[in-house]
């Protein structure tokens, strides 16, 4: 072993530039917590600083350990327990690239198997007492409900006594070589981690010894594991790579085969020298698979558990995590004590590994075989077949006023229970798609078999789109193996459509404001006919033999009549279902019934206005110069702030699960944005003024943008972005969490005069933002909320009204100011 330390031990110098970055309100700051010790009445100090400064070439911290421990004594302060320096997932940043390392480290490469667990440092104190902690925190704790630090400690106690030592003796020890024992702490019945460490490989698994200095100073493998055998800690698998290549190879097998020696490891840590100052330099190199897939599996379980429904949507791997809800549903749903044990964090392992053996493959094989897996097995899923879990879609082929909606409200009507009728009439938003998606979201309802898609489709484009929308987001609200089947019906035969014509245009015109869109009283009747003559004129009739026409799996194809052609129509709907699909109408309903049903159907009244076009049928001359919906500033460091909003809730494990399941479905907004202002806004006095200093100032970009908006002839160009060279400062403030929204209040830096800054880096006079709570909308989790609900909830607890429990609100970490670029959305 080498030599004891214990000179020249304090590091007062230390202490005062850690106190200095704690003043710092951004870049470099520190954070400091004391902890009284377990065994003693002394204190001592934890140091970090933001996980992400470590790693900036532009920012120099007074130490980069990564755990570190220095006794609260104000004349001469010593380390306690010091982490390694920081170190960094080869490529993650500049200096773990391959060239990097090539240029500027000398081998042997010593590499570790990365153990899965805790990390603990263990150290001693002058008078043998022993200090156990975990990466940030040492003794006693109320906040925390697992505290690593004393778990650890319990099991070194245990372990020491096995092999005879006295405590006090190793404390004695560590202390007069100044050193810190860094060991993982792995053991599945304290905490799972991803890999297994069933009773048998649980332990402390040591894995360096780090001297009690400033500077990062580390003891070689080799008198590590001398240690570790003395004082009984389980070794870690280690050994040397003489050059680079070696290295390089060995990262490529056993990336290509996904383990190492055939048994599933997480990664590597490498240890080796730098050239310039032989100081010592470590790097990982992380297997990303298949633990990604065993998180998104773990992250999706307790999503169910949590809200008793299941996801469909989700990043990667979406085949093979259907086919683990598959397996693991039935297993929740029939024990409670599962699914308690589940969110403690226990028998994750358990449950991920019973499925891999049902399934006859390793996460690993999986992975290999994925593609190909997932192809087989739809192979094997007979979409063919219809039985009691098929359920149908109904696609319209058609022109205004044939009946759609009358014969749509008929059956539904009939079958109040498993029916469900969508009209694109009732939709008005902008999105189209909405049709759909409103659809499957109805069709999705466990006791819903049929939904009718209430829309023209006049032309083989909407047909084609249908299907297209229906590929894309079936899976998104339905199970993978979920048949559907997809029923046309076609109103209006080619050989009548001059009498369509005529008895259409009498209907509608008969019909009159009892519309969603078409309102003879506010259109006209010569507008009326000219929109119908207009879907006529474009009308493309089925036809059988042609994609899309003949992805339909059954084609009604219905006659038209004058009189009562929407009860015909239905009688003739149910025949041809009840031939084709029994399953879905196993018996006809009687005459009586239908009749009822169709009376009811023709007094329907819609809910819905839906504003099409230009309304008063007035023709606009001149374009209308197209503004910007809303200005916002759109923040550029999207997962800094996803990280701050994840330490801020850290300490309250309920959002902190909330949370990560919300990020592991992808259900954070794309992108951060502050609003500014917002069109609505404007139409307050206050807000008038200052939305019309906005638009003043962005004439030009608005002006550009409306010329290449003519240009392109784009139409409707909706949902664009168009970026100023302005930008703004601010800082998060808080987390407001309801049952609808999350938020986060922001701080805007500026002052009186304004906010924005321009490309010299002066303030924009005048400028403000025109909401009064400034904030970040960051996930709507009820998913038909709108994002201005923020402003409600944001103003309601910067008020102080938010008493309410279902509303929390956490503090966020104002360390970091944040920059982001001021924007038009058109
Ligand atoms: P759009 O939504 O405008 O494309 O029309 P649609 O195809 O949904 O037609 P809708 O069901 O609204 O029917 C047009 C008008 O005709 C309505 O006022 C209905 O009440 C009436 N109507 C529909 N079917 C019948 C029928 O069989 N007999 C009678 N008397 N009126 C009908
Ligand atoms: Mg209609």
């Amino acid at each position: 072993m080498p030599s004891p330390y214990g000179n020249k031990r304090t590091v007062a110098k230390l202490v005062s530039e850690l106190e200095d970055a704690e003043k710092l309100n951004s870049r470099g700051r520190a954070y400091r917590r004391v902890c009284n010790l377990s065994h003693s009445d002394k204190k001592v100090v934890s140091w970090k600083f933001n996980e992400w400064d470590y790693g900036k070439n532009n920012i120099t911290l007074p130490c980069k350990a990564r755990g570190l421990f220095i006794s609260d004594d104000v004349e001469s302060p010593v380390i306690v327990a010091r982490g390694y320096d920081k170190f960094f997932n080869m490529g993650e940043v500049s200096f773990t690239k391959w060239e990097w390392i090539e240029e500027n480290c000398r081998g042997p490469y010593d590499v570790t198997i990365k153990a899965n667990g805790c990390i603990i440092f263990i150290s001693g104190l002058e008078d043998g007492t022993m200090v156990v902690c975990s990466k940030h925190s040492t003794g006693p704790r109320e906040d925390v409900d697992r505290n690593h630090a004393e778990a650890g400690e319990k099991h070194l106690l245990k372990q020491l006594a096995e092999m005879n030592v006295d405590p006090k003796d190793f404390a004695r020890m560590l202390y007069t070589y100044n050193i810190t024992a860094v060991a993982e702490y792995c053991d599945d019945s304290f905490e799972e981690h991803i890999l297994e460490y069933p009773l048998e490989k649980a332990g402390l698994y040591l894995h360096g010894v780090n001297v009690n200095e400033a500077e990062f100073e580390t003891w070689d493998m080799k008198d590590v594991s001398e240690l570790a055998l003395k004082y009984g800690f389980k070794r870690i698998q280690s050994f040397d790579m003489n050059t680079i290549e070696d290295l390089k190879k060995l990262f490529d097998d056993c990336t290509a085969s996904g383990s190492f020696k055939g048994q599933e490891i997480e990664g590597f840590v490498i240890r080796c020298h730098l050239k310039s100052n032989g100081k010592p330099f470590f790097f990982k190199y992380k297997f990303e698979e298949p633990y990604l897939m065993y998180r998104q599996w773990r992250e999706v379980t307790k999503d169910y558990i949590s809200n008793n429904s299941r996801v469909f949507k989700f990043k990667k791997h979406k085949f093979i995590t259907n086919k683990y809800l598959d397996f693991v549903i039935p297993i929740l749903d029939s024990s409670p004590k599962i699914r308690e044990d589940y969110m403690k964090g226990f028998r994750i392992i358990e449950l991920r590994t019973m499925f891999l053996e049902s399934y006859g493959m390793s996460g690993l094989e999986i992975l290999n075989h994925e593609k190909v897996a997932e192809l087989e097995l739809r192979n094997a899923i007979d979409y063919d077949k219809v039985d009691e879990h098929t359920k149908f879609l109904i696609f319209p082929i058609s022109v205004i006023g044939c009946g759609k909606t009358t014969t749509s409200q008929t059956l539904t009507n009939l079958f109040p229970e498993t029916w469900g009728h969508i009209q694109n009439d009732d939709i008005t938003g902008k999105d189209k798609s909405q049709l759909i998606k409103k659809s499957l979201e109805l069709l999705a309802k466990q006791e819903m078999k049929c939904v009718i898609v209430d829309r023209n489709n006049h032309q083989f484009r909407e047909r084609k789109q249908l299907f297209e929308w229906l590929d894309e987001l079936k899976e998104d609200y339905l199970a993978y193996d979920t048949n559907i089947k997809v029923i046309g019906i076609s109103f209006a035969p080619y050989d009548k459509l001059s009498k369509i014509r005529d008895i259409t245009m009498q209907r509608v015109i008969k019909r009159g404001n009892n519309h969603q869109s078409i309102k003879l009283d506010e259109l006209g009747e010569k507008k009326v006919i000219g929109i119908m003559s207009g879907f006529l004129k474009r009308y493309q009739p089925l036809n059988i033999d042609k994609s899309p026409d003949n992805m339909f799996d059954l084609m009604i194809e219905l006659d038209f009549n004058e009189i009562d052609s929407s009860l015909t129509n239905v009688k003739q709907i149910l025949n041809e279902i009840h031939r084709a699909y029994p399953i879905l109408m196993p018996e006809i309903p009687t005459d009586d019934k239908i009749d009822e049903a169709f009376r009811k159907s023709l007094e329907y009244k819609p809910t819905v206005r839906k504003i099409v076009g230009k309304g008063n049928g007035n023709q606009q001359k001149t374009p209308k110069l197209i503004r910007p919906v809303y200005i916002s500033v759109n923040a550029r460091e999207h997962d800094e702030i996803i990280n701050l909003v994840r330490q801020g809730v850290a300490n309250n494990k309920d959002l902190s699960q909330k949370f990560e399941g919300l990020l592991a479905n992808d259900r954070l907004q794309k992108d951060f944005h502050i609003t500014l202002g917002h069109v609505m806004s404007s139409r307050e006095k206050e807000g008038k003024k200052l939305w019309k200093l906005y638009l003043t100032r962005y004439h030009d970009q608005i002006t550009e943008y409306n010329n290449n908006h003519k240009e392109n002839n784009s139409g409707n160009n909706q949902n664009t972005s168009v970026n100023t060279t302005d930008k703004l400062k601010f800082k998060l403030s808080k987390l407001c969490w309801d049952d609808k929204i999350i938020a986060i209040v922001v701080e805007l830096s500026g002052n009186e005069t304004g906010c924005l800054i321009d490309v010299n880096g002066d303030i924009v006079n005048g400028l403000k933002c025109l909401n009064k709570v400034p904030h970040i909308t960051v996930c709507k989790i009820d998913s038909n909320v709108k994002a201005v609900y923020s402003n409600v909830l944001c103003e309601k607890v910067q008020s102080g009204e938010a008493q309410d429990e279902n509303v929390k609100v956490l503090k966020l970490s104002d360390a970091k100011e944040f920059v982001g670029d001021v924007c038009l959305n058109f």
